[in-house]
């Protein structure tokens, strides 16, 4: 029932806003962060993600990103992915507000996407801020105009949000007639206070039950890929 729900939601909505997390690139072999096989299950966050590992435990916080960035050479976006592309460029979809760094999203093809965590797939100083090699960063070495630390784009625990994606995600959002929350267990702020702020409605599609699951209007607990096929398939046959 509550995918037919859903399909018919999307096509009533005029503006419709799809907030994703971890959940939505595990298909494509990503593990996520807080489910039984996700990376916080066997690291502290706090040891290698954070503001505090760059500054005290360079190896540590290099070695996590660098293997990170080097797996993503053999990922591609699965058919979630696709569809919700596919939908943005029938006007069922006005953009993505992303927790991923991994840029997925763009590689299946949809454009107005707004990463609210940064991305992997590009490298800064940490001194002087200079954009920075991917070969160096990979490589170790240290900033070629600082000598400062070198750091993949992605907001560390403690870092504020990319201003620009969090306001436009927020404007987006505000105004939006339907929010579809997929693949997120809405654990970190500031980002899991965005649904709450739409006037219009807001489902969530996940594999499993999330703290926040009684705010939504619809629950969906299944795997993103195969469900946004099925809703597709609905969509595409006028079945709603
Ligand atoms: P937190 O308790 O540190 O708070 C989230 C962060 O958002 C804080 O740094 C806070 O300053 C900032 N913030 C709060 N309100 C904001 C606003 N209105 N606009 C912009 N920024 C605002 O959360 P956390 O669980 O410690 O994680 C901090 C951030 O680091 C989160 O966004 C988390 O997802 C991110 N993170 C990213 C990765 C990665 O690999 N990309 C890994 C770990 C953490
Ligand atoms: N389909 C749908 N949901 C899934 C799938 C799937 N194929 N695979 C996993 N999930 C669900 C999990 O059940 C879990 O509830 O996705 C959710 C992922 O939650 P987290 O692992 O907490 O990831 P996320 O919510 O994105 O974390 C937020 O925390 O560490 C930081 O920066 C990191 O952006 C991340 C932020």
């Amino acid at each position: 029932m509550g995918i037919k729900q859903l399909a018919r939601w999307l096509q009533e909505s005029g503006y419709t806003v799809v907030l994703t997390g971890a959940g939505m690139s595990t298909e494509s072999g990503i593990p996520d962060f807080r489910s039984k096989s996700g990376w916080w299950r066997n690291i502290d966050p706090g040891t290698v993600a954070s503001i505090e590992a760059l500054e005290r435990h360079y190896p540590l916080f290099h070695e996590f990103y660098s293997t990170r960035i080097k797996a993503l050479s053999t990922i591609q976006p699965h058919q979630g992915h696709l569809i919700l592309a596919d939908w943005e460029r029938h006007g069922l979809v006005r953009c993505v507000a992303t927790q991923n760094v991994d840029g997925l999203h763009q590689a299946a093809g949809s454009e107005n996407v707004l990463e609210l965590h940064g991305s992997i797939r590009s490298v800064r100083c940490q001194g002087c801020d200079n954009p920075a090699l991917m070969d160096d960063f990979l490589a170790k070495k240290p900033c070629p105009t600082c000598g400062g630390r070198l750091r993949p784009n992605v907001v560390l625990f403690g870092e504020m949000l990319p201003e620009d994606a969090w306001n436009e995600a927020l404007a987006n959002i505000t105004r939006a007639d339907l929010v579809l929350v997929i693949g997120t267990s809405l654990q970190v702020y500031p980002v899991n206070q965005l649904p709450s702020v739409t006037r219009g409605r807001i489902a969530i599609l996940n594999a499993e039950a999330t703290d926040m699951d009684s705010m939504f209007d619809l629950v969906i607990h299944g795997k993103a890929g195969q469900t946004l096929k099925s809703i597709d398939e609905l969509l595409k046959t006028g079945n709603t």
